[in-house]
């Protein structure tokens, strides 16, 4: 599974967390669109990067961080067929997959601390969308196709 990850310059340090626990698995190939330093970048820019690797199925899914998540989680879900959940919870990651099978995972650098992060990245990447017919209507109904 390729994953593109990116961060504004709120969240550079829980980028490279994140990169870490995605070296824990085989299968994940990490895609990195920055930012890298800590000058200030606009994270809708980072949002369209990494959403633009999804939509043109280059990724699989992505992961995007900015301070607090709000801002980046936003301008990811204006993108045609981005689900994108902000997370700071484990069973928040999970149901964001089971339920809304979320492309995107959402976390805020200036939010959460590496080790809850680390939790909420392997939930998210291990767990699979149920598949239930309820969840398909619904997410048909987001993509604005029931
Ligand atoms: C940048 O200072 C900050 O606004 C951004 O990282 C994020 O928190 C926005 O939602």
């Amino acid at each position: 599974m390729r994953i593109s990850i990116g961060c504004d310059h709120g969240a550079v340090e829980l980028k490279d967390a994140v990169k870490k626990v995605l070296d824990e698995f085989e299968n994940v190939e990490v895609h990195d669109v920055g930012t890298f330093g800590s000058d200030a970048v606009d994270y809708p820019d980072i949002a369209e990067k990494v959403c633009a690797e999804i939509t043109s199925g280059n990724s699989e899914r992505g992961i995007l961080m900015c301070g607090t998540g709000i801002g980046i989680s936003i301008a990811a879900n204006k993108f045609h067929g981005i689900r994108c959940a902000l997370c700071h919870d484990v069973f928040s990651a999970k149901m964001s997959r089971e339920h809304n099978n979320a492309n995107v995972l959402a976390m805020g650098g200036r939010v959460i601390g590496f080790g809850p992060a680390a939790e909420i990245v392997r939930a998210w990447i291990t767990t699979d969308f149920s598949n239930d017919e309820r969840h398909l209507r619904r997410i048909s109904k987001i993509r604005g196709e029931a």
